[in-house]
């Protein structure tokens, strides 16, 4: 990983009003697949284009849902990485830090943020398909392994205990519009940021992909760290190349290093 650019790490430990933006990328090194990564991408396998549609679950409610506890499971296996210690590092040491995730894990909570954003909802809120959207409780997760859908991985999903209908995964499908508190919450912390941290996403998808471009316009210094380039790079102020797990805890501690000292 070499010397990190020291500019990235003043602009950290200068920032008053840090906001950090995640993608799958930052937990891919805790086994969760990634969407459009070649090797790991999630939808290349699966293609998650016309499963995490609100269409496909009305057709075929037992594959979509059981494609989310397939998910599922594979979170609750997994640990935090270094990456998300490092994010939860930021938190204690910058004067104030706003967590926005694309992410539907709950690794950021268990690295010990508290109130990440979820822009995308979360594998762990479900609730009916009801215009309410009562609140559902998750069924204990299939113990063993859960099955992939193309290998017939068919789950029939609860029913509400308020009104009775299908209890669906409370995430953003694509087509859905964002849950409007969270969206609003990022932007406005976006464009009050004097940092942005992007990290591990592929910033296409839209409009979540808005929120490191609503930072930059507002004259925050953007870095970002990713091991590949992304359409990010050209409103990136510093682009650190690698690896999350790798990057992070490197720029924390070259950020902060006379704090350590003393
Ligand atoms: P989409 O193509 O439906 O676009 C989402 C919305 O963003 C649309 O209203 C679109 O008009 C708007 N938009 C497009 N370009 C924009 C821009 N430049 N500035 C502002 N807004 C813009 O999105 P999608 O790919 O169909 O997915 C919808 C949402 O669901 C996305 O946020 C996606 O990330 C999310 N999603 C989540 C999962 C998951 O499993 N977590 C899976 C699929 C999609
Ligand atoms: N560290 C940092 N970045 C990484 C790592 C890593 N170890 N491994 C992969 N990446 C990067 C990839 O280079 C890629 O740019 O993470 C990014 C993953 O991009 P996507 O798979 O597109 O994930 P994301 O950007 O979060 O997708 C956005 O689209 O499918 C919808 O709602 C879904 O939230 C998702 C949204």
């Amino acid at each position: 990983e070499g010397v990190l650019p020291h500019r990235a790490a003043q602009l950290l430990r200068d920032a008053r009003r840090v906001v950090v933006f995640t993608g799958a990328g930052i937990s891919a090194e805790s086994g969760v697949p990634t969407f459009r990564d070649d090797l790991s991408g999630l939808w290349a396998r699966f293609d998650a284009q016309r499963l995490a549609t609100a269409e496909a679950f009305h057709t075929d409610p037992d594959l979509v849902w059981g494609w989310y506890e397939w998910r599922r499971t594979r979170v609750l296996r997994a640990e935090p990485n270094s990456g998300h210690l490092a994010i939860a590092t930021i938190e204690a040491r910058a004067p104030s830090t706003t967590v926005i995730t694309q992410n539907v894990d709950d690794l950021h909570e268990r690295a010990g943020t508290r109130a990440a954003i979820h822009l995308h909802g979360s594998l762990f809120t479900p609730r009916c398909v009801a215009a309410a959207g009562h609140p559902a409780t998750l069924p204990d997760p299939p113990d063993g392994d859960v099955a992939r859908p193309h290998e017939g991985g068919r789950i029939p999903p609860p029913r509400c205990a308020s009104c009775g209908l299908l209890v669906r995964p409370g995430v953003v499908w694509f087509g859905e519009a964002l849950p409007e508190a969270a969206l609003t919450a990022a932007v406005e912390a976006a464009a009050a940021s004097d940092v942005l941290l992007t990290v591990g996403t592929s910033g296409v998808v839209y409009p979540a992909a808005e929120i490191p471009r609503i930072a930059a316009r507002s004259g925050a210094a953007v870095i970002q760290v990713n091991p590949e380039p992304t359409p990010l790079d050209r409103v990136s102020a510093v682009n650190l190349r690698g690896p999350a797990a790798q990057v992070l805890p490197a720029l924390v501690a070259a950020a902060w290093k006379e704090t350590d000292k003393t």
